[in-house]
């Protein structure tokens, strides 16, 4: 099945596109890239003509630089990327008859009385109730219409994580940060998620997916894992959410997102994502193995 599929990742010079990238020829896989602006119909569907992909993977979007504050300030820019762009590719790929793969975001909850922390978090079909952000606001919009294409995968990442320590790595920022809160969420770890995204595109999954990791850890520990496994001397304060919003424009969603749904369609293709803590224990252990500091 697979030596016939033919891969476009779109956004081709981000981050996730890089990761999915490498990911792919090193299975072998028959992959291109492009930049083309998703918004752009014309280019777009010249673009599906030239390359002929059987799936597409969608890792484009207004991320904002340094931040998602970014967003707070171009909301036009961030209308046209994230829900006319995205839709329009989605659009364009439903015409063409071709599978797409959309690398949205779980950042559209924050915790309430009925998903509560330390509760089992927000199923796919709950309706986003995190208003904090533009950049999540038009994420959670784009998503509503998007999942009614029949072609169309949407997997929810958080707080993606890489093995390395990538400026865009969720760990590079909070080691970053003076201080950081300390509120258990639901995070991707990249190296075991990024291949399920490819079994679940190869085998032409629809639908929206919550894409992390099962279960939340807290910002602590993934700081006391990290002082562990990578970096012994390292040390870091807390600060609580209030004191957080006074030094940040938009807010930051904190959720727990229930992976049920993805574990159970893995287990047919014999994939197992492991809990978060194991998770970031083997993240860190194969960042010490290449001497990541
Ligand atoms: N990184 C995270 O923390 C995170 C968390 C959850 C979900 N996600 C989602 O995962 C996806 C990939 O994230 P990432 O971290 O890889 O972001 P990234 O490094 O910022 O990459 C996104 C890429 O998309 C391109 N792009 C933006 N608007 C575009 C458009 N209209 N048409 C074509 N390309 C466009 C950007 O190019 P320009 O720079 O030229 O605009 C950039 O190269 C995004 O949709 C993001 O929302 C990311």
């Amino acid at each position: 099945m697979s030596s016939e599929n033919v891969f476009l990742i779109w956004g081709g010079e981000g981050w996730v596109a890089g990761h999915l990238k490498t990911l792919l020829e090193g299975q072998g896989k028959k992959v291109f890239t492009t930049t083309v602006r998703m918004q752009d119909r014309e280019k777009v569907l010249a673009e599906l003509e030239r390359f002929k992909p059987t799936h597409v993977l969608n890792a484009a979007g207004s991320t904002g630089r340094p931040n998602v504050d970014w967003c707070e300030d171009h909301k036009e820019e961030t209308v046209r990327n994230n829900v006319v762009g995205t839709l329009n590719l989605a659009d364009c790929c439903f015409l063409k008859g071709i599978h797409i793969t959309v690398f949205a975001t779980g950042c559209i909850y924050t915790y309430d009385e009925a998903h509560p922390m330390g509760g089992a978090g927000y199923l796919e079909t709950d309706k986003a109730n995190f208003a904090g952000s533009f950049y999540s606001e038009t994420k959670a919009h784009v998503e509503e219409i998007m999942k009614f294409y029949s072609n169309c995968l949407i997997l929810r990442l958080r707080m993606p994580v890489s093995d390395d320590l990538n400026p865009r790595n969720f760990v590079t920022k909070i080691a970053k940060y003076d201080r950081v809160v300390d509120i258990p969420n639901s995070n991707s770890i990249l190296t075991d998620l990024l291949p399920a995204s490819i079994l679940m595109a190869e085998h032409k999954d629809t639908g929206i997916y919550n894409f992390t990791n099962p279960g939340a850890i807290s910002h602590n520990e993934v700081l006391s894992l990290f002082k562990e496994y990578v970096r012994p001397d390292f040390s870091w304060k807390n600060f609580t959410l209030e004191e957080q919003a006074k030094v940040i424009k938009a807010g930051r969603s904190n959720c727990k997102l229930d992976t049920t749904k993805l574990i159970n369609k893995l287990k047919e293709y014999n994939y197992e994502v492991p809990e978060i803590h194991e998770a970031y224990k083997g993240c860190f252990q194969r960042m010490a193995k290449a001497g990541v500091k």
